[in-house]
């Protein structure tokens, strides 16, 4: 599937939050090495290596377009470097004391398997962070898997779209961290986020959720489907003398091994 690195950094600071609260509950000291899986275009990576100017820092994606990016993010910066990968084939070194994954492992299937073995690899002291969107039964996520079941789509979409199973709930990672001996936390929050222009939502989607929509369907096809898409969800998410108000849940957990 095909990332636009510039459509998914629109909404910047909603979109990067999550990750600073995430990366502020790890209290690595000097770590060796940090991996960053799922990097994207590289910007909260480059945010790691300020923070441990020591630490090789490296960022790991599958997506070519997104590497692009990232490249120019690492240009001046010798301990920042991108590889591109796919997670679900990627180990720790010896070295990694630090792992995180921001919005990224939800694109994994079974990466709850992959954090127990990454778990039980990692060196005592390590530690591990994720963030995954916990929002695939909110009406952002339903009304697209609606749309794409109905007679007009099921053909053409049939299987494109993972729903609730795509992600666990938090205590779920908390139970994987605690079962490979590592002192964890995990916690939920929800974003009001406040989008401003015409229909918004869809604009969010369209930098992820929808992208494996538009990447089996034709152009006008993925012009049509948006369409009917964007009026569900003008109903859904009414704009607001103030915006339009689009909650987002995301799901956290950050463990160190002991
Ligand atoms: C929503 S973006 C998040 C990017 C970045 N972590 C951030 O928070 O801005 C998800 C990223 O995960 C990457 N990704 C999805 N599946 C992957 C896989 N199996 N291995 C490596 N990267 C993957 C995508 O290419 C994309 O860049």
């Amino acid at each position: 599937m095909k990332w636009d690195p510039a459509k998914y950094v629109q909404f910047g600071d909603y979109r990067d939050r999550p990750f600073f609260d995430l990366t502020g509950r790890i209290h690595a000291d000097r770590p060796v090495q940090v991996v960053d899986l799922g990097c994207g275009p590289g910007n909260l990576t480059a945010t790691l290596a300020e923070r441990w100017p020591g630490a090789d820092v490296v960022g790991v994606d599958s997506s070519a377009e997104m590497l692009t990016k990232a490249a120019a993010v690492a240009d001046g910066t010798p301990s920042l470097r991108f590889e591109l990968g796919d997670m679900a084939h990627w180990m720790p070194s010896a070295d990694t004391e630090v792992v995180v994954s921001n919005a990224a492992l939800q694109w994994v299937p079974g990466h709850q398997e992959l954090i127990r073995k990454w778990a039980a690899a990692l060196r005592p002291g390590s530690w591990f962070g994720m963030q995954v969107p916990g929002n695939f039964n909110a009406p952002s996520h339903a009304l697209m898997r609606a749309l794409a079941g109905s007679s007009r789509w099921e053909p053409k979409l049939r299987g494109v779209l993972r729903g609730g199973e795509s992600v666990d709930e938090p205590a779920e990672y908390l139970g994987v961290l605690l079962d490979a001996g590592f002192t964890a936390d995990a916690w939920e929050t929800t974003y009001q986020q406040v989008l401003a222009g015409p229909d918004p939502v869809l604009e969010w989607v369209r930098g992820t959720a929808l992208r494996p929509v538009l990447a089996v369907l034709s152009p006008e096809d993925g012009a049509a489907f948006e369409a009917d898409y964007a009026a569900a969800l003008r109903e859904a998410y009414p704009a607001m003398q103030h915006g339009t108000v689009f909650p987002f849940r995301r799901i956290f957990a950050v463990g160190r091994k002991g």
